[in-house]
């Protein structure tokens, strides 16, 4: 079975067990088809969502520090999980070529597409970066990296990316990285922070309804990849921010009384009118329960970044002694 077939097949039993139980659920995993990517870049584009912008403003603040930070043992290399469309990432490479600095970058991504366009566009505004794309899921890629590798590595996650895991599903996802990590390492992550409730409500909940289109997209991919006949307008979306535990919760609401057909998946469901699927969580996140992740992971806390408007931080992680 090839790579495709295995996330196809995947897909096809989460959506069978998702709908099937009660209250239904799918997870926001599968949106992320070729339109899916597309939504993404126009929500990373929103005014609403304050994310991208907050962290690229860490970074452009905090370049030099970081090319001195990451540079410490000398050459590097500097492992990207999600290779994204490299708008931060872009600023801290070109500062650490234009300062002559010693590394390799390889980011990593399940999307050979996504790796061959951001090779493309870095090697025309960059030449002289090394650059070594792997495809692959990060955590066979990161162990064969370990293993044939021993120069210094640095591993950056940016977007906030760990914000869609539950946290035992985040310890595990550190405690993975941790594995393939050496004293000398280095993790540097986005954690998107707690703050005015309303702020975040309206970042998942935008004015131009961008959101709401992203997460449809679920049930358009259901409706091509398993011939299946949602009726996708009557899903509404519903943005849902609970202060004291710091998670965005992302429903679609049926609006109207429907009756599903999966034909692929010789399956049927109905929904009841306001019944909902809940499609997404984005924990946001405080210094304590940063530091209890890491902790449970086998990290430390070296470093904290914050950007000027304090709503997000990118931590940098070493092995715990
Ligand atoms: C890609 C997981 C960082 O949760 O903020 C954006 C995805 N969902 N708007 C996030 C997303 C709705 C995003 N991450």
């Amino acid at each position: 079975m090839t790579k495709q077939e295995t996330f196809q097949l995947e897909f096809e039993n989460h959506v069978k067990e998702g709908l099937s139980t009660f209250p239904k659920f799918l997870s926001s995993k599968y949106i992320y088809d070729d339109r899916g990517d597309e939504l993404f870049q126009q929500i990373m584009a929103l005014p609403e969502y304050y994310l991208t912008e907050a962290e690229f403003n860490i970074v452009d603040t905090y370049k030099s520090n970081l090319r001195e930070v990451f540079n410490e043992h000398g050459a590097f290399d500097l492992i990207e999980l999600g290779a994204g469309d490299g708008k931060k990432t872009k600023v801290l490479l070109k500062e650490l070529v234009h300062n002559n600095v010693q590394f390799t970058y390889i980011p990593i991504d399940i999307s050979q597409h996504a790796i061959d366009d951001l090779t493309m566009s870095l090697t025309s505004i960059l030449p002289e970066l090394e650059v070594q794309g792997e495809q692959g899921t990060y955590f066979k890629v990161l162990e064969r990296l370990a293993t044939y590798n021993k120069r210094p590595k640095v591993i950056i996650v940016l977007g906030s990316n760990i914000g869609n895991l539950e946290h035992p599903q985040a310890i595990n996802f550190l405690k993975k990285i941790k594995e393939v990590m050496s004293h000398n390492d280095l993790l540097f992550m986005g954690f998107d922070q707690k703050k005015n409730p309303l702020t975040i409500q309206n970042a998942y909940a935008d004015s131009k309804g961008v959101t709401q289109e992203f997460n449809r997209n679920l049930l358009h991919r259901i409706n091509k990849e398993m011939n299946a006949d949602f009726p996708v307008d009557s899903f509404e979306h519903w943005e849902s921010y609970d202060p004291e535990t710091g998670t965005a919760k992302s429903f679609l609401i049926a609006t109207e009384p429907c009756e599903v057909e999966i034909k692929k998946l010789g399956f049927k469901t109905t929904f009841k009118k306001w019944e909902t699927i809940h499609c997404e969580i984005s924990q946001k996140y405080d210094d304590e329960t940063v530091e209890w992740l890491a902790n449970q992971s086998g990290l430390e806390i070296e470093k904290i970044y914050e950007d000027q408007q304090k709503l997000f931080k990118d931590y940098l992680f070493k092995v715990l002694k």
